[in-house]
């Protein structure tokens, strides 16, 4: 199978204004707004549709406290999305709407769909150059700084699922991923899909209360840089942090996760690991979520303290030559 990524998540919305609001401060790109439906595109294409809770049109919701929906991967090839329709068609309930999308329920409950994406864009992500010790491949240039993040693509989905086997199972053997690490036990399990690809695009956790749940979706940033200056500029528009941020010791990726008002977290993340077919999966037994976290976000003091303005800067000018001018007590 040839996956080009998730290529839409679907949520439902009792308040599309809020929506809009969080999708478009997030980074992402309006593509469309109706009375209805509002449609947000990543850098690479990759689509947020939400749409008014009721519409009829939507999947049922997966947990009763969230409003996620569905989510769509992209395949490159018809074949393949004929080859996952007849495969999938043999014992359950597969159909295809008027835009050519798939859509059925995987083995944990989740409403899974696939689109064979003729128009996939192939914009170039942003490069960020990096200078270190003996290597200096940024020269007469001041680094990016972000004031605002712009996603490129969304990079992994994350579920809580009442059983890890279960869902490994149907993604590996109904549809070719490959399993790039696990927690023990049944605790959780990492999934990507193609053996050369992110560490994970799909990440399976155990849930405590044996529910379904969605945990939360990764969106790729170009650098840490993006992270930290994207999550900063989310931060002071009011969106409460999740975690982070912090850096994963599994896929060494950098993070910062954010609450998402319509269930679990939406995440900025840049610099995951890379795998093919040389990667040995690891069997992890502890916990291994964080080298280094933040608990609560970043709280960024603009008093001016560090940077003055130039009025700021005149008035100390003008205190020192104050001080310089004032006449000198005769001492006794
Ligand atoms: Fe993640």
């Amino acid at each position: 199978m040839d996956f080009l990524g998730i290529d839409r998540v679907v949520f439902g919305a009792t308040d599309l204004g809020q929506a809009n609001d969080f999708f478009t401060q997030w980074g992402l790109k309006r593509t469309r707004k109706t009375l209805n439906t509002l449609v947000f595109e990543t850098g690479n294409g990759n689509q947020v549709v939400v749409k008014r809770e009721d519409d009829r049109s939507l999947p049922a919701k997966m947990a009763a406290h969230q409003e996620f929906r569905e989510v769509i991967f992209g395949l490159s090839k018809q074949s393949d999305f004929d080859t996952i329709y007849q495969n999938l068609s043999t014992d359950r309930l597969v159909e295809i709407d008027d835009e050519g999308i798939m859509h059925t329920v995987d083995d944990s409950g989740i409403h899974i769909g696939f689109r064979w994406v003729r128009d996939h864009k192939k914009e170039r992500p942003r490069d960020t150059l990096w200078n270190s010790p003996g290597n200096k491949k940024r020269v007469d240039l001041i680094s990016n700084v972000y004031s605002q993040a712009h996603p490129f693509k969304m990079g992994h989905i994350v579920f809580f699922v009442p059983d890890t086997k279960v869902a490994e199972n149907f993604y590996r053997q109904r549809l070719g991923f490959w399993l790039s690490d696990r927690y023990v036990g049944g605790a959780g399990v990492f999934l990507r899909w193609a053996k050369k690809s992110e560490h994970h695009n799909l990440f399976f956790v155990k849930s405590r209360t044996d529910s379904l749940a969605l945990h939360h979706i990764a969106f790729e940033v170009d650098s840490i840089h993006e992270v930290f200056g994207g999550g900063v500029a989310f931060s002071k528009k009011g969106w409460p942090t999740e975690v982070g941020p912090g850096r994963h010791p599994i896929s060494s990726a950098y993070f910062w996760y954010f609450k998402n008002p319509l269930g679990g977290a939406v995440e900025y993340f840049c610099d995951a690991d890379f795998v093919t077919e040389n990667w040995k999966p690891h069997q992890y037994r502890v916990n291994r979520f964080s080298e280094w976290h933040l608990i609560d976000g970043i709280e960024v003091k603009d008093d001016g303290k560090l940077r003055p303005s130039l009025k700021g800067a005149k008035e100390i000018d003008q205190q020192k030559k104050n001080a310089m001018a004032a006449p000198v007590k005769a001492s006794t």
